[in-house]
C-alpha cells in the first residue's frame, strides 16, 4: 500500500517538475510526434488515430516520419526540442541508443511520451509514461494458441518458422520471448528458422520463400510477429503450391482488417490483437502532463485473440 502511494507521488512529481508554462496559458497544446514510419497496415492505422485525436481537440501536432530509421527519429527530436513544443511523444525504431537525446529534452524540461514501443535507458525519469501494448504476453497469447491447436495432432514433431519483426524493435523482442516461453516445455514444437521480415509485406514474402526453399513440406507452423508479414509470406506459401491455414498454420499478431479477410479466405488461423488506436489517450495524457496532474507510470492497451472461427462475426466491428 505504501509502496503504492509511492509510485504514485513519483508520478505526480514526475509530470509536475516537466509542468510548461503552457499550462497556464491559453495557446493551443503543441505536441511533437515522431513516428516510426508507414511500414504496416497498423502503422497506418496508428498515424490516423494519432492525427485524428489531436484535430479533434484543437492539439498542433508537428508530425514527423522516420521511415523506419534511429537517426531519423533522433534528428526529429531535436528539431522539436529546438521548436520548444509542449510536449514530445514517439514511437521508438528500437529500444536502446535513446539516452542522449531524452537528456537534451529533459535539459530542456519538454516531456517525453512513448507511445507503443519501449525504451531501454539507464534513467527512467527520461520520459515520464508509456502508452501501448504488452508485446510479451502477445507472443504468449500466439503460443499458447498454437499449444492447444497442436496438442491433439498425430505428429511427434511440429516444425515451425518464425517471422521476426525490425531486428531490436521491442514488438520483436518481446513477441519472441513470450512464445518461447509458452513452447518451452513443449517437446514437439520446434522453431526451425527465425529470421526478420521487417514488419513489411515485401520481405515477409522474400524470407518466407527462403524459408520454403530451404525447407519445403517441412515446415507446418508459420509464426509471423505482424499481420503484413503473415500476408506477404501467405503469397509466397501459396506460389510454392501449398495451402497457407491449412498445409501451413499461419499465426500473427495485430488484427488488422488484411488479416480478418485472410481469414475469411481460410489462408490465415489465428491473429492475437494490438490496438493501434492510441490517438485519443495519448492526447488526454498529454494534456494531463502539461498542466502537471499525476499520470499512471504505464498504461496497458486490453487487447484479445481472434481466431479464424469468430473472424466473420467479428468483422464489422473492426475499426482498423
Ligand atoms: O509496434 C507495433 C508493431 O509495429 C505492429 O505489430 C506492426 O505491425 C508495426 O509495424
Amino acid at each position: 500500500m505504501q509502496s503504492k502511494r509511492r509510485t504514485l507521488l513519483a508520478a505526480a512529481c514526475l509530470a509536475a517538475c516537466f509542468a510548461s508554462p503552457a499550462s497556464f496559458a491559453a495557446k493551443p497544446l503543441v505536441i511533437g510526434f515522431s513516428q516510426v514510419g508507414a511500414e504496416s497496415e497498423w502503422r497506418t492505422a496508428n498515424t490516423v488515430s494519432i492525427k485524428d485525436a489531436a484535430k479533434k481537440d484543437g492539439i498542433t501536432l508537428k508530425f514527423a516520419d522516420a521511415q523506419q530509421k534511429q537517426e531519423n527519429q533522433v534528428k526529429a527530436i531535436r528539431s522539436f526540442i529546438a521548436q520548444r513544443v509542449d510536449l514530445i511523444a514517439f514511437s521508438p525504431v528500437v529500444e536502446s541508443g535513446w539516452d542522449t537525446v531524452l537528456r537534451e529534452a529533459k535539459a530542456a524540461k519538454i516531456p517525453v511520451v512513448l507511445t507503443d514501443r519501449a525504451v531501454n535507458v539507464s534513467d527512467p525519469s527520461l520520459y515520464v509514461t508509456f502508452i501501448g501494448s504488452d508485446f510479451v504476453e502477445e507472443g504468449r497469447r500466439a503460443g499458447r494458441w498454437l499449444v492447444e491447436r497442436t496438442a491433439k495432432l498425430p505428429n511427434p514433431v511440429i516444425n515451425i518458422v518464425e517471422l521476426q519483426g525490425t531486428v531490436g524493435s521491442a514488438p520483436a523482442l518481446d513477441r519472441k520471448k513470450g512464445f518461447e516461453e509458452v513452447i518451452a516445455g513443449n517437446p514437439k514444437l520446434k522453431v526451425i528458422r527465425s529470421q526478420t521480415g521487417d514488419f513489411t509485406r515485401a520481405k515477409g514474402k522474400e524470407v518466407m520463400e527462403a524459408f520454403l526453399k530451404a525447407e519445403g513440406k517441412k515446415i507446418n507452423v508459420l509464426y509471423a510477429h505482424n499481420d503484413d508479414m503473415a500476408i506477404g509470406a501467405i503469397q509466397a506459401i501459396e506460389e510454392a503450391g501449398l495451402k497457407p491455414g491449412k498445409d501451413i498454420l499461419v499465426i500473427s499478431i495485430d488484427g488488422v482488417k488484411g488479416a480478418f479477410e485472410a481469414m475469411l479466405a481460410g489462408k490465415l488461423n489465428v491473429t492475437v490483437e494490438c490496438s493501434p488506436l492510441l490517438g485519443p489517450q495519448l492526447m488526454q495524457l498529454a494534456r494531463d502532463i502539461v498542466a502537471g496532474k499525476p499520470v499512471p507510470r504505464r498504461i496497458t492497451t486490453v487487447e484479445g485473440v481472434f481466431p479464424a472461427e469468430v473472424a466473420a462475426k467479428e468483422f464489422p466491428n473492426r475499426k482498423y
